[in-house]
């Protein structure tokens, strides 16, 4: 391939040389020659910022890059063209992304926290300035979602999107399954084996997942949905005995993702979103995601179903999706940063997350007397839910666990059907409910 002679090399500013920053720099000199061929020129580091220079590292930095701890020496040298922004964090990966921008450099980033918590303004001074910003490396690792709701399916509309957007929680609530682990040494294993980090919380509670989720409902509708008012919950309260009762009915549990589209009472459309753990029936592929994989499926009205599966985390995986975007930088591309013409995404409607319908998996715990089933029944009827099976187990000392699978009802009706059997002290123990997909 005849490439321009003297075509000058894109200079990268990377910041960051753990996980990511270190694979970044490891493809970066194994796909030298493949990424020359794409990009149209060599794609160079010229310094790298970490935190300790001294530092000894798994990955040496290329032998013309140098390493420093002064942000200004990336952000406003004029020989660098990108910022490659892999430290993570919010406030200096915020005011580092800032100068850049301010400075005339494009930037690439895998920073979903930054991105999802306060990215708006970023994005928009991109625009302004005519820059790339991207972050196809932010979501899901190594599955090309990011470009792929920002160009493939700018045809579609999108009705539904869902995904196992984790994959820490994945492991664990796979681990659990397979292994028959409890939660604490399914985490503890994860963490073992360098998948769940000392302070796993953004992982097992959601919040991971949370960010990436807002970042998508951008890119497949356009609108800005705050992430404070995102519904979230964790893995923390799954135990082995509801992952065992949810596959006697042919379900797993998986900590889910999910967008869609609702049509509202005003005759318009809101956004049910949130991320919960759920039952996946069998039958889907996404059930049988397992271990750190991730998942998406996407209903959109041309396309149909699709479906996409990948490493969603690790160096080589997250960094193949960072340089895809540095080489797109390298070529020229146009600043489309948001898959949206408009500078400004404007609020989402939101459908509050109590109307969102569902059908529910219901583990009760009580008293074993004459009337008891009856009572429960009651307590649902009295909200017009309705019972699609019922399992009841072996107890001890008196005490049953009883499980129902309910009909598509709303979580404001589940929730006030379970508060009447409280309050009639029909419960030993708190209820435990989820959504069933
Ligand atoms: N790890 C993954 O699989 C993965 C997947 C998807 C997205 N991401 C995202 O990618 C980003 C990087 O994650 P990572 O796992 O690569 O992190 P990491 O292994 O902890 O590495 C962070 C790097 O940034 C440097 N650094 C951190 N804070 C800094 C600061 N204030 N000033 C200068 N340098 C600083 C550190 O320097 P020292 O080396 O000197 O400590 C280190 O080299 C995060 O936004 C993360 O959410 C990661």
């Amino acid at each position: 391939m005849n490439l321009p002679r003297g075509q000058k090399p894109f200079v990268v500013g990377l910041a960051g040389l753990g996980t990511v920053g270190g694979g970044l720099v490891r493809l970066l000199e194994e796909n030298a020659e493949l990424t020359r061929l794409r990009a149209g020129r060599d794609i160079v580091v010229k310094r790298i910022l970490v935190r300790d220079a001294a530092k000894a590292r798994e990955v040496s930095p290329p032998a013309d890059a140098e390493l420093t701890t002064d942000a200004a020496a990336l952000t406003d040298d004029p020989e660098i063209d990108a910022l490659a922004e892999l430290i993570g964090g919010i406030d200096q990966a915020r005011a580092l992304i800032d100068r850049a921008l301010d400075k005339g450099k494009h930037v690439v980033t895998a920073n979903k926290a930054l991105l999802a918590e306060d990215g708006l303004a970023l994005f928009k001074k991109a625009e302004n300035n005519n820059l790339v910003l991207r972050c196809e490396a932010a979501v899901a690792g190594a599955i090309p979602i990011v470009q792929t709701m920002k160009e493939s399916l700018t045809g579609n509309r999108v009705t539904s999107l869902l995904g196992i957007l984790n994959g820490t929680s994945n492991y664990i609530l796979s681990e659990m399954t397979t292994g028959n682990l409890d939660f604490d040494t399914a985490l503890k294993q994860a963490q073992e084996l360098g998948y769940a980090e000392a302070d796993p919380s953004l992982d097992i509670d959601g919040h991971d997942a949370a960010h990436k989720l807002i970042l998508l409902i951008r890119l497949a509708h356009g609108v800005d949905y705050p992430y404070a008012t995102l519904p979230v919950s964790g893995i923390r309260g799954i135990s082995v005995m509801d992952i065992r009762l949810a596959e006697e009915f042919g379900y797993h549990i998986k900590l889910i993702g999910r967008v869609r589209e609702v049509a509202d009472t005003r005759g318009g459309m809101s956004l049910e979103a949130g991320v919960f753990p759920a039952l996946v029936h069998n039958r889907y592929l996404l059930a049988r995601v397992n271990g750190v994989y991730n998942a998406i499926r996407v209903e959109a009205n041309a396309a149909g179903s699709l479906f996409f599966h990948g490493r969603g985390a690790g160096a080589l995986p997250t960094a193949g999706a960072a340089l895809s975007d540095l080489v797109a930088a390298a070529r020229g591309a146009p600043a489309d940063n948001t898959g949206f013409a408009r500078p400004d995404l404007p609020q989402a409607a939101v459908l509050p997350w109590e109307d969102g319908r569902s059908s529910f998996y219901v583990r009760l715990t009580v008293r074993d007397r004459p009337g008891v089933l009856r009572d429960l029944a009651g307590a649902m009827a009295a909200e017009e839910i309705s019972v699609a099976q019922m399992i009841q187990k072996s107890g001890e000392g008196g005490i049953v666990p009883l499980v129902f699978m309910t009909h598509e009802t709303t979580t404001r009706a589940m929730n006030k059907s379970l508060e009447r059997m409280r309050d009639a002290g029909l419960l030993t123990e708190p209820a435990v409910c989820h959504r069933v997909l």
